[in-house]
């Protein structure tokens, strides 16, 4: 069975938005706030509804990394790779909650509870290494310590 997505917030938020020039940005941010990432069929939605080409949206969705294409997890995992980060050992980090999570970076897993991502610094150097967890910092870690913050996160949320 598949489901079908509601897209009348793509219209609504186009309506919103119709009477200002170019307005994409604002309207994909609305869009992914709404559906949580960007799929297809809002892009193709926003496209006809707004009346700007697909491929134009496609353009400025996929240049800024603040937009997601594919579903993201309900907790989203930070791990700095910023310089400072890097050489107090953010790729082992990276690398142990890659393992502990059964993902790559830029991954999800299959529950969609985590995403693993990477980011530039993050504007704590003096935390270094730094993981933020869902907008939560955690500094000067190592990766035995990393590994357990990202455990207790499933704990809460098995609890929640
Ligand atoms: S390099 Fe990681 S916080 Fe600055």
């Amino acid at each position: 069975m598949t489901t079908q997505l509601d897209l009348s917030s793509v219209d609504e938020i186009v309506d919103r938005h119709r009477s200002q020039d170019d307005a994409l940005i604002t309207m994909l941010q609305e869009a992914q706030q709404a559906y949580g990432y960007l799929p297809k069929e809002v892009l193709t939605r926003l496209s006809r509804s707004a009346q700007i080409p697909l491929n134009r949206i496609y353009g400025v969705a996929t240049f800024y990394s603040q937009f997601y294409l594919t579903p993201r997890g309900r907790s989203i995992v930070q791990v700095c790779r910023g310089t400072a980060c890097h050489v107090r050992g953010s790729s082992y980090i990276l690398s142990t909650l890659a393992d502990h999570l059964g993902i790559e970076q830029d991954g999800t897993t299959e529950d969609m509870q985590f995403s693993l991502e990477t980011v530039a610094c993050v504007g704590t150097c003096f935390l270094a290494p730094v993981v933020v967890v869902d907008g939560s910092f955690h500094g000067k870690l190592d990766p035995v310590e990393a590994r357990e913050i990202v455990k207790s996160y499933a704990a809460q949320s098995e609890q929640g």
